[in-house]
């Protein structure tokens, strides 16, 4: 959303609130996307630089005093701030093509000999030479530009060759697209050719991203990808792209004879083209320029995956014509998977979201198979070990596709005097917890699930789903937005959404996409998971290897939450009797029990559980009443129930021994409908499903007590 404000505040930073300050980079959010707009779209800026920079230092100071309150479509950190709509869509009124693949000599020869027995005269006279323009394939993404009357119209990605994406408002942020073609171009001209960012550019880029808290790339063609498909084109401007012309699409009239003569045309109308490129005449020329190509690539500044020949004379090409999805006429001779070699700098440890450590080896950047390469995967302890990588090694790296960069192995002979071991840690490096490691498991994980940022969104959607909490309307989209913001941390603070609305920021019911009705359903949603049982409880604490069959066998051992945390804190002493009674619950083996007692030993789960304990009412455990008639039914619940909620009328069923299902089929055994019961009430009637009122079931659960 682009406005126009116009004023500054002149409130010192120092002396903005937090309501202040969440309103004032709102402002500055879209203040200074208004701007960006006007300066590198439309050219015609409003304020001066120095006015510019005012803002941006602005917002910069606000969020350096509450970086809680940094926005998703900061200034500073625009990733992913796109809007929800997506890109009209384009029609390739000529389709854009791939190019067939060469990985061998022969294959080379063969391009050639086909082109021979297709042209008649060339059949006909083995003396006449094949001439091939040979040029870098650039590893970027193809783009399309439509010029009419000399003027940039339209922009527009490949797609799938017959449509695109209209891009038009991003490819006019790159400088080195021309806006518009001297009058001696075609009146209608589609110039093609590709997106890229150079090697340095996309160094500084990720350099900058990394600071700013924002997307790291992988390569730069990820690079420039990400930031050429931008709903907000004030991102893609803020990108360091730029463009290689080297084809065309349609055109008005014709504007060369050959594919040499167009190239100079596009340069002379104002593009880059890809060089270096050259003219050559026969098979040995061709593979001498991709062997020079291999040999140069590493600097010439830019991804290139391998050199492209094309047919030099365009009657032929146009002879020639297209078979399946690429042109006859043309052929990509790719580069081999490539390794290299470079210094290790360091070792990092990352933490994924499930908690895992993964080991990271941190790279002299070099570039492999045309991808700057700054890092590679060691995988875990074991991989370390038994390659003997230390930091300061010389190491071969691969990569292969686009899969992770692997170390392939140490070269010895250059390894420094001085290194020694790597020792892996002990601790997370994100939140500082123990981490441990499963004598029978590779993976060394974090024990501080709930507390550790590393994984914080992805524990709370585990917490909040439906088997867990099951609070409808945090989904992993609100909790993201929520944990973004600073609302949520950790699954206490759910619990205190409600009371803390409006407080530390807007009010839920004023924010955009949220009215009245939908945060009171939430606040509800969330209000009425507060009372569960002890097992849901324990599952959705998101422990390792604790799935609902282990939750539910440790609610029925040890009955009550009180109960459970007591013998887990009386475990951890491995000789106790505690400990025995842990691992004397059938289905619970000592890796398990590892687990379980390193979440307890972490002070900060404790903490967050004695937080939960007070704002939760966690049900003992009910032993399934075989008793009950519906012990061992298949019960699914429809419409709204008046006197429970949905959640409680399913704990109460299974507390019976009844099995909770969502979706009705011929398994069912009774289908409980209140108001509103829609399709699942039609499909019970139709499958001849007992059907009870919610009455008619209060009676007989009742009958059970
Ligand atoms: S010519 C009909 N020339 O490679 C042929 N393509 O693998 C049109 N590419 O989608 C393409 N460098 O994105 C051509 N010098 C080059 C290229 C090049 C890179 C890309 C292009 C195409 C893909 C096919």
């Amino acid at each position: 959303m682009i406005k126009k404000v116009t004023k500054l505040s002149d409130v010192p930073v120092e002396k903005l609130d937090k309501r202040q300050a969440a309103a004032e980079l709102k402002e500055l959010a879209s203040l200074i996307a208004y701007h960006d707009q006007r300066y590198h779209l439309e050219d015609t800026p409003e304020i001066t630089d120095a006015e510019y920079d005012a803002l941006k230092r602005r917002n910069e100071s606000i969020e350096a005093r509450f970086p809680r309150l940094i926005r998703p479509d900061s200034p500073t950190r625009r990733v992913g701030a796109a809007p929800a709509t997506g890109f009209k869509k384009v029609r390739h009124r000529i389709p854009m093509l791939s190019l067939n693949n060469a990985f061998t000599e022969e294959d080379v020869s063969g391009f050639l000999d086909s082109i021979r027995n297709f042209i008649k005269e060339l059949q006909q006279d083995p003396d006449i030479p094949i001439e091939v323009v040979a040029e870098p394939k650039i590893d970027g993404l193809s783009c399309s530009l439509l010029y009419q009357k000399h003027e940039l119209v339209q922009g527009a990605t490949r797609g799938n060759g017959e449509e695109g994406e209209d891009i038009t408002a991003n490819v006019k942020t790159i400088s080195e697209i021309p806006r518009a073609l001297p009058e001696d171009a075609p009146d209608l001209i589609e110039i093609r050719g590709e997106v890229y960012m150079t090697d340095e550019d996309f160094l500084k880029l990720n350099q900058h991203q990394e600071k700013a808290g924002g997307k790291v790339f992988a390569n730069p063609r990820n690079a420039a990808a990400g930031s050429l498909r931008q709903l907000d084109p004030s991102v893609t401007a803020s990108r360091p792209l730029r463009f290689f012309g080297y084809a065309w699409g349609e055109v008005s009239e014709p504007f060369a004879e050959t594919q040499w003569e167009a190239r100079r045309q596009l340069a002379e109308w104002g593009f880059k083209t890809n060089e270096p490129s050259r003219l050559v005449g026969t098979l040995a020329d061709m593979l001498d320029y991709y062997r020079e190509m291999q040999e140069k690539r590493s600097r010439l500044g830019f991804s290139i995956d391998g050199v492209v020949y094309k047919l030099n004379r365009l009657d032929w090409q146009k002879r020639l014509g297209f078979i399946s999805r690429a042109p006859r006429w043309a052929l990509a001779h790719k580069f081999p998977p490539e390794r290299g070699q470079t210094r290790l700098k360091a070792i990092n440890i990352q933490v994924g979201r499930t908690g895992s450590l993964t080991p990271v080896a941190e790279l002299e950047p070099i570039n492999v198979g045309g991808v700057l390469i700054s890092r590679a995967t060691l995988h875990n302890q074991d991989e370390i070990e038994r390659k003997d990588i230390r930091v300061g090694d010389t190491v071969i790296i691969q990569r292969a596709g686009d899969v992770i960069p692997q170390v392939v192995e140490v070269v010895f002979s250059e390894r420094p005097k001085d290194s020694h071991a790597f020792v892996f840690p002990t601790h997370c490096p994100v939140c500082g917890s123990r981490a441990v490691r499963e004598p029978d498991e590779a993976v060394t994980r974090c024990t501080g699930g709930l507390v550790c940022p590393a994984q914080a969104v992805e524990r709370m959607i585990h917490f909040a789903s439906r088997d867990a909490f099951d609070i409808e309307g945090m989904g992993q989209k609100n909790i993201e937005t929520f944990y973004n913001e600073g609302l949520i941390q950790s699954p206490p603070d759910i619990f205190r959404l409600e009371e803390q609305d409006g407080k530390k920021r807007p009010a839920l019911a004023d924010r955009e996409g949220w009215g009245e009705v939908s945060s009171r359903k939430l606040f509800d949603a969330i209000r009425r998971s507060r009372v569960l049982p002890l097992d849901r409880f324990i599952y959705a604490l998101g422990i390792h290897q604790v799935g609902q069959a282990t939750a539910r066998l440790l609610a029925r051992h040890y009955g009550t939450l009180v109960q459970w945390k007591k013998g887990m804190k009386a475990a951890q002493d491995r000789s106790s009797e505690a400990y025995q009674d842990l691992l004397s619950i059938s289905g619970i083996g000592p890796s398990l029990a590892e687990d379980l007692l390193a979440f307890f030993a972490e002070k900060q789960n404790l903490e967050i559980l004695e937080d939960l304990s007070t704002l939760l009412a966690v049900t003992d455990f009910e032993a399934p009443q075989t008793a009950s008639p519906i012990a061992g039914k298949t019960v699914v619940f429809t419409g709204t129930l008046q006197s429970m909620a949905r959640s409680e009328a399913k704990a109460r069923a299974e507390a019976l021994g009844a099995k909770v299902a969502a979706s009705v089929s011929k398994k069912t055994d009774y289908v409980v409908a209140g108001p509103g019961g829609g399709s699942k009430l039609r499909e019970a009637q139709e499958l001849g499903v007992t059907i009870l009122s919610e009455q008619e079931w209060l009676e007989m659960v009742g009958k059970a007590k």
